[in-house]
Order: C-alpha cells, then structure tokens, then sequence
C-alpha cells in the first residue's frame, strides 16, 4: 500500500514537472512573439540603410533584402518578369503601404556615396524608376527636384528617399532638372520642365516636386497626390517643425496633372530666392482649391544645412509679383513655357535633365 501510492506519487511529480515546463516553453514563445508586434510602433525606426550597408534586419523589408541576396541573373529574370506583367493584372496595393515603419531617423553626419545607394536599392531601373512588387500602385508619380550643383545634397536625397518610396509602394520616376549655366536660378520654370519631361517618359498622373535638401523623418508622410494639393514638408526644423505661416507652400508639395493643369502650371518669371511658392498658392486659392496637409508629427522633416547659392539672391521683385498672380497667372504658366533641352542622362539612380532656362 506504502509502496503504491509512493509510486502513484513520483508518476504525479513528474507529469507535475512536465506541465511546468510546457507551461514556461509556451509562456516564453508568447512574450518572444509579443515583442517582435511591439517593435514597430514604439520603436523609433531605423531607416533601410545601415551603416556598413549591410541588409536590414527590420521584417518589413523582407522584400527587399531578399531582393538584395538573390543571385543577380534570378533577379534580372523577376525584374524582367515583372516589367512584362502587366501591373493591370495585379491587386491594387491598399491606401496604406503595410511596408512603412513610422519616424525615422535622419542624420547628415554619416557619409554615404551614390554606389553604396545603389547597392541598397537593387530593385532600381534606369533613370531611378519604381514600382511596387506584387501589387498595383495606386497613383504615377513622377518627383521632380529642381538643381543646380548640389550634388552632396542630392546624395542625401536619394539615400534616404529611395527607400521610402519604395515602402511607400509608388510606382514613381526621380526627375532631376539641371539648370545649366550661371545666370540666376529659376525654381518654378524648372518645376514646369520637370513636369513636361517627365511626361515624356511615362503616364505620370501625379508630380511630386521637392527641394534637393528636404528629407521627411517619417515615412507616413506618402509622396503621392490627394483630392487637393499636398503640402508635404509642413514642419521643418528650420522653421523649429512648424509652418512659418497657414500659406506657405514651399519646400515639397504634390499636385495630380488636373490639379496643375488647371492653375496653368507654375510661373516662369520668378528669378532668383523667393516668391514662387507663394505664387503657387495664390493660384491654388484663386482656384477654389484648398491645401491638405498630413499631422506636424508625420509632416516632420529635415533640411541640410548650407550657405545661399549663388546666383540665387532673394528676388525684390517679389513681392509685386506676388500681389498680381491672379492678373498674370493665365498667360504665364505652361502654356508659355519655353526652354532648350540641352541633355538628358537615364542614370541608375535618376534621370539628369540639363537644361537652358534662358534669362529675366
Ligand atoms: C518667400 C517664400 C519662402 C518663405 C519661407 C517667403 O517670404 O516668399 O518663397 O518659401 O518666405 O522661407
């Protein structure tokens, strides 16, 4: 009798251990589990790149750091594949990328190279296009960044923005519109080039146009088109993140080709710092159109630091410029636009547009 139930006992302890350490087995997969769905929220995210450009470990970016690893002629072939495939025949991505890992940390000091760009963003064609894998992008967007001898500037620019364009799932191209020579600079005729040129190229029915040194600090703040036009950058730290007044609608900003066309473009006539984007506006409100913006959280961005280019004086003329858009708007715009196109360069990263914007 002593003997049975010391032995029903042992056979009691050890089904007792067995169930503790099933309990602790499935008590830790629960936690590990639970923090990997933490991460992303409260994390503040890196962005794709990293340091020694090695692949990101964020789960996320699966994609793309697959992408990265696979043999080059494996990958040629599913980018071949996937340029055949017609993007009609896929599922429309949804309204918001699930590929977007929130506030991002954006910093000038770190030295990066258009090679180590490259080797980041395998998934590149010729002039710096994208689109998005395995679903239909929901809008063309064509960016369009108006230069003049920036070129670290627009490192920067393709380091941090590339990656989140492609998170973001656009099916987009980077216009870069040089203007050639030395006479003053011509911001807003650039932006009317861009427009033009990058039409050229593709069916674009949304156009991005950005500052070579502006770089969102989080990717929510989607570079594509609303029902109105977009004001991107609403807080920049040289402001101190907020808008330096409710009209300002410099910096980054998007448009659909309907929203552009019927403001009649940009104008040509400003020459030098200034004035333009207060322009724009003036012609968005004459319109009836209203700015949509995203929260001063998402809006957050950065701007590389540096002296006044030269040949880009604040223009004197201004403001009386800006106090008649609505008299000089209809004859000055896109449909008067005129220029000489003096080179275009499909390079891997952008397209290099040269141009001869002439003189005031
Ligand atoms: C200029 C704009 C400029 C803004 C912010 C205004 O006075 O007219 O072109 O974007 O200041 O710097």
């Amino acid at each position: 009798m002593a003997v049975d139930s010391a032995g029903t006992f042992n056979r009691l302890q050890r089904t007792c251990k067995l169930l503790v350490l099933l309990c602790l087995l499935h008590i830790s997969v629960t936690v590990v589990f639970y923090i990997r769905s933490l991460d992303n929220p409260f994390a503040f995210a890196q962005n794709q790149q990293s340091r020694n450009g090695s692949a990101p470990p964020d789960r996320h970016l699966e994609g793309f750091t697959r992408a990265a690893q696979q043999p080059e002629e494996e990958q040629q072939q599913q980018e071949k594949q996937l340029k055949d495939e017609p993007q009609e025949k896929l599922e429309k991505c949804p309204d918001t990328s699930p590929l977007l890992v929130g506030p991002l940390r954006v910093d000038f000091s770190v030295t990066v190279s258009l090679d180590q760009v490259k080797r980041e963003n395998p998934g590149l064609g010729p002039g710096g296009r994208s689109w998005p894998r395995g679903c239909r992008a929901l809008q063309k967007v064509a960016i369009i960044i108006p230069f003049r001898r920036r070129e670290e500037h627009l490192t920067f620019w393709l380091y941090y923005l590339h990656p989140i364009l492609q998170r973001q799932q656009l099916d987009y191209g980077v216009y870069v519109i040089n203007q050639d020579g030395d006479e003053i600079f011509n911001r807003a005729k650039l932006l009317n080039i861009g427009y033009v040129e990058a039409l050229k190229e593709y069916d674009y029915n949304c156009f991005v146009f950005s500052d070579v040194d502006l770089i969102p600090m989080d990717d929510h703040n989607t570079y594509r088109c609303f029902s109105q036009p977009r004001h991107l950058s609403v807080s920049m730290d040289k402001f101190g993140f907020r808008l330096p007044y409710n009209q300002y609608f410099g910096g980054v900003s998007s448009m659909s080709k309907e929203q552009y066309l019927k403001i009649n473009g940009f104008p040509n006539n400003y020459w030098g710092w200034g004035g333009e984007d207060d322009d724009i506006y003036n012609r968005l409100a004459s319109k009836g159109m209203q700015i949509s913006r995203p929260s001063g959280e998402t809006g957050k961005c950065r701007m590389i630091r540096h002296n006044r280019d030269k040949q880009n004086e604040p223009n004197p003329q201004r403001f009386n410029r800006i106090a008649h858009t609505r008299e000089t708007m209809d004859k000055d715009g896109i449909n008067s636009l005129s220029y000489r196109l003096l080179k275009k360069e499909k390079l891997d990263l952008y397209t290099m547009i040269t141009v001869d914007v002439g003189r005031p």
